[in-house]
């Protein structure tokens, strides 16, 4: 620019200077002006623009909380470094998503559970179950996935229904890869096109499509899985009962990263004897149930320790501690809700909590809507709601959130 400039106003130099150089400084200083000005246009633009991406992908991500990319290798290692900073606003999957402020250390539930799904004594009809183990609630649409363990099937049952609809297994006891063996939990993957299972006898994770019954495939082979979670990365988190410990799986499920325990079967802090089910909170914090020790662990995220979230101390004379803990379930407090087939009822352990009280159930077990039989895996809903596997009435009963 100045170079062609220069020579222009060179021919005005003969007649007149100082106009001439005045002309000049004033170009200069308008020269840098504009080149400022466009700068800024420039900026400008390119802001509108990265802002108007940006809202319109989490509007997006809003809409459709989970549905993000197939983790296929190829794009598997993308999606799970760009999403990491949507997810920490659009929180976590549907088990974690327990809003703020619903629930607290004074929650109650109503007393008279609504059974939604089985409930017609043990069978293998639709509507009806087998010894349920595990579930996963979705949020989006209140639908149930049911680990139906004695039927070596996953079921579905959509809000509402009277039935259930087969997703995954049904074809009776076997390691075909068209079945299941008594499987424990059930999970939703991120973008909740496929379902992972945890096919304990199998000794295998199975991944499951919900398009299409056919595909489904070994998603982790050698694993004695029993409870499943998945925390705002997409990342899966096992535990494995025989060998004390929880690993946790990025998208590609390559290799297990140790969370927690894998110190051998013992006591100690950071040990774990049989655990069981498992939660994932929005921090990455994991809550295991640690069957064996009667006691429920937290382990922060990178911790080499867990810490004793409620206590482990059980006596025959006090039966309010947790006896044969299975399902754990934790809310936006920090208050832990256990389940015990020991006891037959749902406990609040708030944090530093010497006692543990019950919140669900009674003393005695039984089919009554106010009773549970055995109870195992837990689910909370958006919006406060409990969900409780019923295990030996065969049922899923949810307990309304009381907000009297
Ligand atoms: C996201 O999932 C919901 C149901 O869970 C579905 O209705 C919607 O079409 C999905 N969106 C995309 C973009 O896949
Ligand atoms: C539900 O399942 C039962 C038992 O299999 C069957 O008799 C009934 O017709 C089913 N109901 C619906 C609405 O599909």
């Amino acid at each position: 620019m100045s170079n062609r400039v220069g020579p222009d106003e060179s021919v005005e130099v003969n007649s007149n200077t100082t106009r001439l150089r005045r002309l000049y400084a004033q170009f200069q200083t308008q020269k840098l002006l504009w080149i400022v000005f466009l700068v800024i246009c420039i900026d400008v633009v390119i802001s509108v623009v990265t802002i108007t991406v940006l809202m319109n992908k989490t509007e997006r991500e809003k809409i459709s909380i989970m549905n993000i990319t197939t983790p296929t290798s190829t794009s598997s290692s993308i999606p799970s470094s760009t999403t990491t900073s949507s997810s920490s606003t659009t929180t976590t999957t549907s088990e974690q998503l327990i809003p703020s402020g619903i629930i607290n250390k004074n929650t109650k539930w109503k007393k008279n559970a609504i059974t939604v799904a089985g409930g017609h004594e043990a069978g293998s009809e639709l509507n009806q179950l087998n010894e349920p183990w595990g579930i996963h609630v979705d949020n989006d649409d209140h639908s149930i996935y049911i680990a139906d363990r004695n039927n070596h099937r996953i079921v579905r049952w959509e809000f509402g229904a009277k039935n259930g609809t087969l997703v995954a297994g049904g074809n009776g006891p076997g390691n075909e890869m068209d079945q299941l063996t008594q499987p424990t939990d059930v999970v939703l993957d991120k973008e909740k096109k496929y379902l992972i299972i945890c096919d304990y006898k199998n000794r295998r994770v199975m991944k499951w499509s919900l398009q299409n019954s056919q595909d489904c495939q070994v998603l982790i082979p050698s694993i004695y899985c029993f409870g499943l979670a998945m925390d705002s990365n997409g990342d899966l988190y096992i535990s494995d009962w025989t060998e004390g410990k929880v690993t946790r799986w990025q998208q590609g499920y390559n290799e297990g990263i140790l969370v927690a325990g894998g110190n051998g079967e013992g006591n100690q802090l950071n040990q774990l004897n049989e655990p069981k089910y498992i939660f994932v909170d929005k921090d990455h914090s994991l809550y295991i149930v640690d069957d064996m020790n009667n006691r429920v662990m937290k382990w922060n995220k990178n911790a080499n320790e867990g810490s004793l979230v409620a206590p482990g101390q059980v006596s025959n004379e006090n039966l309010d501690t947790m006896v044969r803990s299975k399902g754990v379930i934790v809310d936006h407090e920090g208050n832990i809700y256990v389940s015990s087939d020991g006891s037959h009822q749902i406990t609040r352990w708030s944090p530093g909590a010497i006692e543990g009280t019950p919140v669900i159930g009674e003393k005695q077990s039984g089919s009554e809507p106010t009773q549970l039989q055995d109870p195992h895996d837990l689910s909370l809903d958006q919006q406060g709601n409990l969900y409780v596997v019923d295990r030996n009435n065969h049922r899923i009963q949810k307990f309304a959130i009381d907000r009297d």
